[in-house]
């Protein structure tokens, strides 16, 4: 498969990458500097050069291969403050893939938080935050099984699979 990846040179991506590349797939992935450009480049993947804020770039790539997989977030910006800026991003990227791949059977998987989720069940897009407390800070949330969203970007979007992770960073 042809498969294009943001956040290729992070934590989850250089995980998936080398996954990717020894199963035969013909992998690209998103750099925005060239320290992550190279580490791409040895972990045998094609570079596409560019921002998660450069949309038209990310749609033009996504309508060229057989899957994607979203993995790139702005942690720096999150955790210097702006939160809202970094997750405001992200919707815009997950969109503007999502209206690329919708109505087709090629798939858009990206990784997000579970807390917050209902352990248990697979979840929807239709869900919101659980309030029940014992998916939150202190709760299960961190023990419980890793709920699997399916869903789509919309009524007409790509197939997507989420599966939420619990932050694990050493
Ligand atoms: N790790 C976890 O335990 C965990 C838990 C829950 C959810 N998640 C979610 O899973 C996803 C991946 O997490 P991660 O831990 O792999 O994150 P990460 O290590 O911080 O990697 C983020 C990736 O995004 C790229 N990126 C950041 N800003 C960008 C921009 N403006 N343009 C293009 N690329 C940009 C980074 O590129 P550079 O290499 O250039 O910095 C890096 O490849 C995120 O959505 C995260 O919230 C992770």
């Amino acid at each position: 498969m042809r498969v294009f990846l943001t956040g290729a040179s992070g934590w989850i991506g250089s995980a998936v990458v080398p996954e990717l590349v020894e199963a035969g797939h013909d992998v690209t992935g998103l750099a925005r500097s060239d320290r992550a450009a190279a580490a791409l480049t040895a972990a045998g993947v094609r570079v596409l050069p560019g921002s998660l804020d450069d949309l038209d770039t990310l749609r033009t790539v996504a309508g060229a291969v057989d899957g994607v997989i979203h993995l790139a977030f702005k942690h720096d910006i999150a955790f210097s403050g702006d939160f809202e800026g970094a997750a405001q991003s992200d919707r815009r990227a997950v969109e503007a893939l999502g209206e690329v791949l919708a109505g087709s059977d090629r798939p858009l998987v990206i990784a997000s938080g579970t807390l917050g989720l209902a352990p248990g069940r697979v979840a929807t897009e239709q869900d919101g935050h659980d309030p029940d407390p014992a998916v939150g800070p202190g709760g299960a949330g961190p023990s419980a099984p890793c709920p699997r969203r399916r869903g789509t970007s919309g009524e007409a979007g790509p197939p997507t699979t989420e599966c939420r992770g619990t932050p694990a960073r050493a």
